[in-house]
């Protein structure tokens, strides 16, 4: 492939936001400077590059935003940049700016984009994993994914105290859209009575089968974790199911809901952040295009944006083995 001159960098944010974004947006930035580049903010994801909502950025812009949680770029969800007119506007506010290049940082839906625009207009593009899903292929984790966990399995130890105090049962929802990676380590991490994930579906029969032994072994609090694209339904659903199963239950539904995206981004999601702030002006540099820079064991690895979004992200079969000992 051709390596093409790149002294314009443009950097935004698209999608629901992840803590870390900030830090990724930043270690772009930085890494631009680093090697001579001038360097871009599109505010408001694809939405602004239709809009021009394009800023040069200097170093103040960056200063102080790593630690933050939300995307100080903005982020949107743009259904104009799903059609090929959209796309065009887009693309003529990136050549009046004089913009040679992009960083994407976001989940499937925004490198879904790049990929788009790269096929259309040949402009190169490297993604950064940014969703609390963690649901992208080509990195073991996403920037986000860490401090929602966190942000979930705190939550969850409060509703602990109170579900224990009343000696009830919660259903707690966690967000993942179709993935049962925040729920899963949710369940680990808080010791769930029982984890649904949209991966496996679970039997209410089982489910009840369950809290029934759990009472025998008089468990004083019960905590089912729900992932929110669960099958048998969301957290309201089953919760509704299991009450005309085990009528005794003093049972209480929590959707965690939003509130997982917010707050300062955890040690590992701005390490991570950074790494691949780096990694995606580097990749550009050396004409790695339409790709997305993860990391892998460690290390960074650069995987074609068209097989990360494929959706080929599996939960780790050990990891859902070890929910099922630990919950029983
Ligand atoms: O992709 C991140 C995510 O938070 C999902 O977990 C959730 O399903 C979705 O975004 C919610 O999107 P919105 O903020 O647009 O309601």
């Amino acid at each position: 492939m051709e390596i093409k001159t790149i002294k314009k960098i443009g950097v935004l944010t698209s999608g629901g936001d992840a803590p870390g974004m900030n830090a990724a947006i930043r270690a772009t930035v930085r890494a631009g400077f680093y090697y001579n580049l001038e360097m871009y903010g599109i505010y408001r994801g694809y939405e602004g590059m239709i809009n021009d909502e394009i800023k040069k950025l200097d170093s103040k812009n960056i200063a102080h935003v790593l630690e933050r949680g939300g995307t100080f770029l903005k982020s949107a969800r743009s259904a104009e940049f799903r059609t090929p007119e959209g796309r065009k506007k887009a693309h003529d506010n990136l050549k009046k700016h004089g913009i040679d290049a992009l960083v994407v940082i976001g989940g499937d839906g925004s490198l879904t984009g790049a990929h788009l625009f790269y096929k259309e207009f040949g402009i190169p593009a490297v993604g950064i994993p940014g969703t609390i899903d963690n649901d992208l292929a080509g990195t073991d984790i996403t920037v986000g994914f860490d401090t929602a966990c966190n942000t979930a399995i705190e939550a969850i130890d409060k509703i602990r105290d109170t579900a224990t105090s009343h000696d009830r049962l919660f259903f707690v929802e966690v967000m993942g859209r179709d993935a049962g990676f925040i729920a899963i380590n949710a369940g680990i991490g808080s010791a769930a009575a029982a984890t649904l994930i949209p991966e496996k579906k679970m039997p209410i029969e089982r489910l009840v089968e369950r809290l029934k032994a759990r009472t025998k072994a008089m468990k004083t609090s019960n905590i089912v974790i729900v992932a929110e694209g669960g099958k048998s339904g969301g957290a309201a659903e089953i919760a509704e199911k299991i009450k005309k199963e085990l009528p005794y239950y003093d049972i209480k539904v929590t959707i965690l809901g939003h509130l997982q995206r917010g707050g300062a981004p955890s040690a590992l999601d701005r390490v991570l952040a950074s790494k691949l702030g780096v990694a995606a002006v580097e990749g550009l540099l050396q004409g790695k295009y339409d790709v997305m820079a993860g990391v892998i064991n460690n290390k960074v690895v650069y995987t074609p944006i068209s097989k990360a979004i494929l959706g080929e992200k599996e939960v780790d079969e050990d990891d859902f083995r070890v929910v099922r000992i630990l919950s029983t």
